[in-house]
C-alpha cells in the first residue's frame, strides 16, 4: 500500500513507519520537525519524506495526496503538550485542530482511510479506568482539541463516508522520543534531568497515577487497523498497570545512579491536570490482539541508555500567549 504517515519524525510515526516499511509498504512521511528530529526518520528506499507544516501548507498536502494516492493515512502529527496548552491556546488549536482538518479534507477528497491518534485527555478528570463509552469531559485545550477532531471525523464519516479509526493512546515510551522538551513526556524529562544531574522536579505531591507502556506493543494494533475490517471504531491503547509519579521519579533516580548520574528529587507547584488517569483496554485486546506486557523498570533503563548515547540536544522555550497563572518552573 501507499501510506502517508504524518509526524513521521516523532515517537509513534517513526516506529510505525519502520514497521510498515518492513512489511513492504511504501511510506510517505510528513513532518515539520517542530517536535521530532530528522535523525529519527527511517532510512529506506521505500520511504519518501516531505518537510511540510500541516497547519499552513494546504497546497503541499494536496500535491502529496495527488501524487501518491494513499490508501491509508496515519495522522500522528501534533504538539501534545497538554499541561502547556492553556498557555498556548491559539497555537494548540491551530496545530491540533486546523492541521488535522487539512488532513481530513484531503482524506475525504482522495478517499483515503484515516487513522487518527486522539488522547485519553478527552476523558479529563473522571473516575479511571476510562472506557471508550465514557462521555468526553476534557479539562484543557489539548483535550478539547482532540475531542473536536474526533467529532469532526465522525461527521465526515457520516456525511462523506470517510473510513476511519481512532486510537486514544496514553503515556507511550520508546526510543526516538523527544526528551528535550521541557513541557511534556514526564519520563523523558526525568531522564534528561538525571543525565544533566539536575533535580528531578515532580509537580505537586507526586501521588498522581499514570500507566506507561512500551511502544512495541502498539505496533500490532496499528497494523491491524490497515484493513477495512475495522471502520468507525474507537480504541483505548496503553498499559493497565499504573504507578505514582513519585515511584517513577525514584525509578529514574535509581537507574541514573546505576550509570553514574546523581539527581535529587524535588517537588514543585501542582499542575492543572487529572489526578488519576489510566484506561481500560478490553476492547483493543478483544478486537485488535492488543496485549501489553510492559516492564516499566526495564523500559526506563533501555530509554535511559539510548538517551545517554544521544547528542545533548537544545531544549527550546515556547512563546507563551498567556502568562497568568504560569507555574514558576516554566517562567
Ligand atoms: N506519546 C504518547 O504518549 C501519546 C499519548 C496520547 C496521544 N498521543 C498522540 O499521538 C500522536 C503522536 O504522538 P508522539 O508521541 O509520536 O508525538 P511526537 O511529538 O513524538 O511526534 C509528533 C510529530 O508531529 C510533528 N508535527 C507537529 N506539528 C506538525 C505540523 N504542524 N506539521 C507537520 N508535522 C508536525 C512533530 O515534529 C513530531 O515529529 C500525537 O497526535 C499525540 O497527540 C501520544
Amino acid at each position: 500500500m501507499n501510506i502517508i504517515i504524518t509526524g513521521a519524525a516523532g515517537l509513534l510515526g517513526s516506529h510505525i513507519s519502520r514497521h510498515l516499511l518492513s512489511k513492504g509498504h511504501k511510506i510517505i512521511g510528513i513532518d515539520n520537525f517542530f517536535g521530532g528530529y530528522k535523525d529519527f526518520l527511517p532510512k529506506h528506499n521505500n520511504f519518501e519524506f516531505y518537510n511540510l507544516n500541516l497547519e499552513k501548507d494546504i497546497q503541499g498536502i494536496t500535491d502529496i495526496f495527488e501524487k501518491h494516492g494513499p490508501e491509508v493515512v496515519y495522522h500522528f502529527a501534533a504538539y501534545a503538550a497538554e499541561g502547556l496548552s492553556p498557555f498556548i491556546r491559539n497555537f494548540n488549536y491551530t496545530n491540533n485542530v486546523l492541521a488535522s482538518v487539512n488532513v481530513i479534507n484531503a482524506c475525504i477528497k482522495y478517499k483515503s482511510k484515516l487513522i487518527f491518534t486522539s488522547s485519553m485527555a478527552v476523558y479529563g478528570n473522571q473516575q479511571p479506568p476510562f472506557t471508550e463509552t465514557l462521555p468526553q469531559k476534557p479539562i484543557d485545550p489539548y483535550g478539547i482539541a482532540k475531542y473536536t477532531v474526533e467529532m469532526d471525523i465522525l461527521t465526515a464519516h457520516e456525511q462523506f463516508d470517510l473510513r476511519y479509526n481512532i486510537i486514544r493512546p496514553h503515556n507511550v515510551l520508546g526510543i526516538y522520543q523527544n526528551i528535550w522538551d521541557r513541557y511534556r513526556n514526564v519520563i523523558g524529562i526525568f531522564i534528561r534531568k538525571t543525565l544533566n544531574e539536575e533535580p528531578i522536579l515532580v509537580y505537586g505531591d507526586g501521588e498522581q497515577t499514570r500507566a506507561f507502556s512500551d511502544i512495541k506493543y502498539y505496533i500490532e494494533p496499528f497494523d491491524r487497523l490497515l484493513t477495512d475490517k475495522f471502520n468507525g471504531e474507537l480504541f483505548n491503547i496503553g498499559a493497565d498497570k499504573y504507578f505514582t509519579l513519585n515511584e517513577v521519579a525514584e525509578t529514574v533516580q535509581l537507574i541514573g545512579l546505576k550509570y553514574g548520574y546523581s539527581a535529587s528529587i524535588q517537588h514543585g507547584a501542582p499542575r492543572h491536570e487529572a489526578k488519576h488517569a489510566y484506561c481500560d483496554h478490553t476492547k483493543a485486546k478483544n478486537m485488535l490482539g492488543f496485549k501489553d506486557e510492559t516492564n516499566l523498570v526495564e523500559l526506563i533503563e533501555s530509554l535511559f541508555v539510548w538517551a545517554m548515547n544521544q547528542p545533548n540536544r537544545k531544549v527550546k522555550n515556547i512563546e507563551y500567549e498567556l502568562t497568568d497563572g504560569m507555574y514558576e518552573y516554566w517562567q
